[in-house]
């Protein structure tokens, strides 16, 4: 039986429900993908860290976060020692959902780093990795043998990033357009329906849509990363970050929304790319009223979708969530799947 040791950085809502599937569905899991998980390194800022090459017990490790105890009342550390866990533990994968940084993208980078250059996989749903240094970490697992997978990135476990990518083949991709945050989404909505700007932020924040600073979501920095990841993924555009023009939907007023409905119209923030016909690609998120009969109109609420136009087939659209603790954890799930994938020459998922 393949067993694949796995070590999570970060012990927040992704990682933690990554491993009460773990302890909950393993048997299922191993009796339906073939390959058994054990959690050997849980590293997280509060609690510190552990590592049990023999495999930790998740029972103990999930009953742990609510008050002042920490790893080092279980075998462990009260501090994170990220650098040397991730270098030295036993892990194949790495398991990396910190916050996300959309500066510089750290720590997270310096995780994935040091786990390829110790010839560890990495899956994570950390979108500043991706977004800033993901040429960068691609051709670093190359060189190390290894795997970089982030599905999570972009719209939680909905499959966008490796469905584009190996789905596609023998088409021509010539852009996308999607609405790629579910809060921004969600206020939109809430407007139609008479309710302040405010208001619905406070109802998309209650509802766990809304990051901390609601302002990434708002202001489109979600989008403008998610944007940049999948030009650069799946059109190889080479763009930075400063190359995704960015305008959030602060600017749309209850009027804007009103006189757009009166007109058969739809408000939606939209993140898209484009290949021009000298072969850049143009990249952006705004505000957009789009006709009513137009494929991204009637996504509602905090669903996500993304229309990929192709030459063959004409516009393929997939619509799902794009976030949430479950969905989320499902995506690094996802990745370890495609990794098995690769190893054991399985056609479907690599
Ligand atoms: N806050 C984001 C959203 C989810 O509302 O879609 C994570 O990217």
């Amino acid at each position: 039986m393949t067993t694949y040791d796995i070590a999570l950085i970060g012990f927040g809502g992704v990682n933690r429900t990554l491993a009460e599937l773990i302890a909950t569905r393993g048997e299922t899991l191993h009796a339906d993908l073939g390959f058994g998980l054990r959690v050997v390194a849980i590293t997280d800022l509060r609690l510190g860290s552990l590592v049990q090459p023999e495999g930790i017990d998740l029972s103990i490790a999930l009953k742990l976060g609510g008050g002042s105890e920490t790893f080092a009342e279980h075998g462990g550390s009260a501090d994170t020692n990220n650098e040397s866990v991730i270098r030295t533990c036993t892990a194949d994968i790495i398991c990396e959902a910190t916050f996300t940084n959309p500066d510089d993208g750290e720590p997270a980078v310096s995780h994935v780093r040091w786990a390829l250059e110790s010839g560890k996989s990495v899956c994570t749903t950390n979108k500043g990795p991706v977004a800033l240094r993901g040429a960068e970490l691609t051709s670093l697992a190359e060189q190390n043998g290894v795997h970089f997978e982030f599905e999570g990135a972009v719209m939680s476990g909905t499959p966008v990033i490796r469905l584009a990518k190996k789905m596609f083949a023998g088409l021509k991709l010539k852009g996308f357009e999607g609405i790629l945050n579910g809060t921004s989404n969600y206020v939109l909505g809430r407007m139609e329906t008479g309710l302040d700007f405010e208001a619905a932020i406070s109802e998309a924040q209650e509802l766990g849509y809304a990051e901390a600073n609601p302002a990434a979501d708002i202001e489109g920095y979600d989008v403008q990363l998610k944007v940049l990841i999948l030009a650069n993924e799946l059109l190889d555009a080479g763009l930075e970050l400063k190359d995704v023009q960015r305008q959030g939907i602060s600017t749309v007023t209850p009027e804007n929304i009103r006189k757009a409905a009166r007109e058969g119209l739809r408000w939606k923030l939209v993140g898209s790319a484009r290949r021009n016909l000298d072969g850049s690609v143009t990249a952006g998120v705004s505000p957009v009223a789009l006709p009513l009969d137009h494929g991204l109109a009637g996504v509602s609420g905090a669903t996500n979708a993304v229309s990929f136009d192709t030459d063959l087939l004409g516009p393929v659209t997939v619509s799902g969530p794009g976030a949430g603790r479950v969905e989320t954890a499902y995506a690094l799930l996802s990745d370890i799947i495609a990794m098995h994938a690769v190893r054991t020459g399985a056609a479907a998922n690599a």
